[in-house]
C-alpha cells in the first residue's frame, strides 16, 4: 500500500528516513522535512530556495511551466481586463472581490488615508536632490512606523485591515513626494476627488497650486487611457507568491518587527536589478544598445559565460515559459503605441531582442523568456514617468501583496522565526 510519504535512504549506513507528503490545492506537493535534521543530523542544502517551500500560502499561485498566475484563484488575465487595481487589492486582502458598496467604502477610505503625517515631510529635506527615490521610499516607510506604533500590537482583524489600508494608501504619496524632491519641486498633496491611480499621476505632474499644465485649450487632462495603463501595471505587480522581496517581508515579520519596517525591507530588497530594479535597467540597456543593428552584439555578450552582462528583463526563477504578465503588457504596448506614441525606436530594439533571443539555443535551453520588466519600461516611458520612478511604481503595485503575505504569516498559528542553517566550510 503506497503511503503518502517520501523515504530517503542514507546509503552510507542504509538508514531510512520517512516523511509525510503535504497536499497542495494547486501545483507541486511538498515533503515535510521539518524533522530531517533532528532525525538524520543532516541539513538539506538548497541555496536560493530553488526547490524549497518556506511556507504554505493561500494568496497567489504560479505555474511556471504553464505561465499561469492567479490571485486568490482568479487568473491574472481576468483581473487585468475585467477589474481595476482597487478590486485586486480588496481581493488579495479580503479573499473576495468587493461588492459595489464595499468597493465604494474601500475607495473612499484609501483616498482619505493617502495623506502623510506632516512631520514626515522634513525627512525629505535630509536627502540630496539626486537621491534615488527607492532609498527615500525605504527610509520614509520605516519613518512612517514611528507615527503608528500602535500597529506593533494588532489584535482584531479590523486592526490588521486599518494597518494594511493605511500603508497601501500612503505609499503612492511617499513615492510622489520622492519624485518631486528629486526635481526640486514643491509637493503636490493627494486630491481626494481623484481615484487611486489618477491621483498618483496628478501628484507627479501638477504644478505648485495643484493645476495641471495650461495649454491654449485650457488645462491638460490626465487621459483615461493613461490611468487604465498604469492601473493595469499596478494590478500585474500586485503579488507574486514567495519572490525575494516577499520572502524578506515574511522574514522581518517573523521576528515581530513593525509591519511598516517589514514593508521597508521589502522595498530595499526589490530595488536590486536582479529583481524589481530590472525594469529601470531594461530601459537603460535598450538605450545602451542604441540601435537595432547593435542587438546581435549584446545578445552575444549575454550568452558569453565570461561576460557578466545579462539581458535585463529576461529569465525568471519560476516562469520557464512566457511570464503571463509580460504577455498582457506586450498586448498593451500594441494598443497604446498609437494613443500614447510609444518610443518606436526603443520598441523596435526590444522586439529585435525578443525575436532573436526566443529563437536562440542559449535562451531556449535555459528557458529564458521575457519577464514583466521587459515590457513595463516602454509603457511607463510613454506615460512620461521618469526611469528612476519605475521601481517605485513596482513598489506601489506590490505593497498590497507584501502586506497580505505579512498578515498571513502573522496569523499562522504555526509560524516560526525564519532561521535557516548553513553548510559550514570554514576553519
Ligand atoms: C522579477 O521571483 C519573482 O517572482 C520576481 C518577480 C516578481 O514579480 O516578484 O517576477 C519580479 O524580479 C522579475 C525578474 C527581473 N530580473 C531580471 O530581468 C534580471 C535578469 N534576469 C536574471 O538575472 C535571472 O534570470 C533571474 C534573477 C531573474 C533568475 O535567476 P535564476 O533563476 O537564479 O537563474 P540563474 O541565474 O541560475 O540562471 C540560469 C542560467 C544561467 O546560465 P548557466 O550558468 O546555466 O550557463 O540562465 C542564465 C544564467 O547565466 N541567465 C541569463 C539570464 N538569466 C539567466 N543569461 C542571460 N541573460 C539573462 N537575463
Amino acid at each position: 500500500m503506497n503511503k503518502n510519504t517520501f523515504t530517503l535512504i542514507d546509503n552510507r549506513d542504509q538508514t531510512e528516513y520517512e516523511y509525510p507528503i503535504l497536499g497542495a490545492s494547486r501545483g507541486p506537493q511538498a515533503v515535510d522535512m521539518s524533522k530531517f535534521y533532528q532525525e538524520s543530523g543532516l541539513f538539506s542544502y538548497d541555496p536560493g530556495f530553488t526547490s524549497t517551500a518556506n511556507c504554505s500560502s493561500e494568496i497567489t499561485f504560479i505555474n511556471g511551466e504553464k505561465g499561469e498566475l492567479r490571485y486568490r484563484g482568479h487568473p491574472i488575465e481576468e483581473l487585468a481586463t475585467k477589474h481595476n487595481y482597487l478590486d485586486v487589492c480588496y481581493l488579495l486582502l479580503h479573499n473576495k472581490l468587493p461588492s459595489k458598496e464595499e468597493k465604494v467604502a474601500f475607495d473612499l477610505e484609501l483616498r482619505h488615508r493617502a495623506f502623510l503625517p506632516e512631520g514626515l515631510r522634513n525627512l525629505y529635506d535630509s536627502f540630496p536632490d539626486n537621491a534615488h527615490p527607492m532609498s527615500i521610499l525605504s527610509a520614509a516607510t520605516t519613518a512612517l512606523s514611528t507615527f503608528y506604533y500602535e500597529h506593533l500590537s494588532l489584535e482584531t482583524q479590523e486592526d490588521y485591515y486599518v494597518m494594511a489600508h493605511r500603508i497601501i494608501a500612503k505609499i503612492p504619496t511617499i513615492a510622489a513626494f520622492a519624485y518631486r524632491k528629486s526635481i526640486g519641486a514643491s509637493y503636490i498633496y493627494p486630491d481626494i476627488d481623484k481615484s487611486f491611480t489618477e491621483n498618483f499621476l496628478y501628484m507627479l505632474r501638477a504644478y505648485p497650486g495643484g493645476k495641471l499644465k495650461l495649454t491654449p485649450n485650457g488645462h491638460q487632462e490626465i487621459k483615461d487611457i493613461e490611468i487604465k495603463a498604469l492601473d493595469t501595471i499596478f494590478t500585474l505587480h500586485a503579488d507574486h507568491e514567495q519572490n525575494a522581496s516577499t520572502t524578506v517581508v515574511r522574514s522581518v515579520g517573523s521576528t515581530g518587527a513593525h509591519p511598516y519596517v517589514a514593508i521597508s525591507s521589502g522595498i530595499s530588497a526589490l530595488w536590486g536589478r536582479a529583481h524589481g530594479g530590472a525594469n529601470e535597467s531594461v530601459i537603460e540597456q535598450l538605450r545602451l544598445i542604441g540601435s537595432v543593428e547593435n542587438v546581435e552584439k549584446y545578445i552575444a555578450k549575454a550568452k558569453d559565460p565570461n561576460d557578466p552582462f545579462r539581458l535585463m528583463g529576461f529569465g525568471h526563477r519560476v516562469y520557464k515559459n512566457f511570464d503571463p504578465r509580460a504577455k498582457i503588457l506586450k498586448q498593451m504596448q500594441v494598443e497604446l503605441s498609437k494613443e500614447l506614441n510609444l518610443d518606436s525606436e526603443l520598441m523596435q530594439i526590444a522586439q529585435k531582442i525578443e525575436s532573436i533571443a526566443l529563437s536562440d539555443e542559449y535562451f531556449i535551453e535555459r528557458k529564458l523568456y521575457p519577464n514583466i520588466d521587459f515590457y513595463s519600461g516602454v509603457i511607463l516611458t510613454s506615460l512620461k514617468i521618469p526611469r528612476e520612478m519605475f521601481t517605485p511604481i513596482f513598489v506601489i503595485g506590490r505593497t498590497v501583496g507584501w502586506i497580505t503575505q505579512w498578515i498571513e504569516s502573522k496569523q499562522n498559528p504555526k509560524a516560526k522565526i525564519v532561521r535557516p542553517r548553513q553548510l559550514y566550510t570554514g576553519e
